[in-house]
């Protein structure tokens, strides 16, 4: 059987950056599956359907294309607050859950990050983190992400922002965001990338 490593925690909390270092560092396949999300909301958007229909939006999640996802498309603000809109619907879920089990199967081993990895895409993962920090770290991360790439940011808009996103997702019934029971929680708001990708890494050794 192949191995899983199973990445989920709330918005802006570095787990994109760590999934990618260690699907390198372990020569994995890596799925970001918020980009499953945004795909379908993006899809929705771009034909003008309504996002609060659950039969629609499973049609359109059935459709993703999990090797054409490109975040660079779909990074758009307005696009990550539809993703989290549909990922309320059950029937969405089960669609791109679905899609993301059958990518987690394949060898030699593969990194999913997101946010109900560990407890329901795939509660048999060979490893489970869960990769948090403060809000204010987190909204200061992606304020810097903006501000560094020569944008303009609020500081107070984008924390509203990361709270509300939070909210939503610890919040919803199907699948809320929440550490799997077995999961070893990394809180990297006083570490840096570097030093988070050696505690996961450690982690992963002890486990592979
Ligand atoms: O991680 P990202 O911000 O790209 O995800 C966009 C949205 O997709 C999240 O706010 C969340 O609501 C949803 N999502 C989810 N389950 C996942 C990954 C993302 O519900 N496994």
């Amino acid at each position: 059987m192949s191995h899983v490593i199973a990445i989920d925690g709330p918005a802006a909390a570095g787990k994109g950056t760590l999934s990618r270092r260690i699907a390198e560092e372990y020569g994995f396949h890596h799925l970001d599956t918020g980009l499953t999300y945004r795909a379908t909301a993006k899809a929705l958007l771009d034909a003008g359907l309504p996002l609060d229909d659950e039969a629609v939006a499973e049609k359109m999640a059935r459709e993703v294309d999990l090797y054409g996802l490109d975040r660079s498309v779909l990074s758009a603000h307005s696009i990550g607050e539809a993703a989290s809109k549909i990922a309320v619907m059950t029937a969405v879920r089960r669609a791109l859950v679905e899609a993301q089990r059958a990518f987690s199967r394949k060898e030699p081993g593969t990194v999913l990050d997101g946010r109900d990895i560990g407890t329901v895409v795939c509660p048999d993962a060979t490893v489970k983190l869960y990769v948090t920090a403060s809000r204010e770290v987190r909204a200061k991360r992606r304020y810097d992400e903006i501000v560094s790439g020569g944008g303009t940011a609020d500081y107070a808009a984008i924390f509203e922002d990361v709270k509300k996103r939070d909210e939503r997702d610890m919040g919803r019934v199907d699948s809320p965001l929440k550490p799997a029971a077995d999961a070893h929680l990394l809180d990297t708001s006083e570490m840096s990338i570097e030093a988070a990708f050696r505690a996961a890494k450690t982690l992963i050794d002890a486990a592979l």
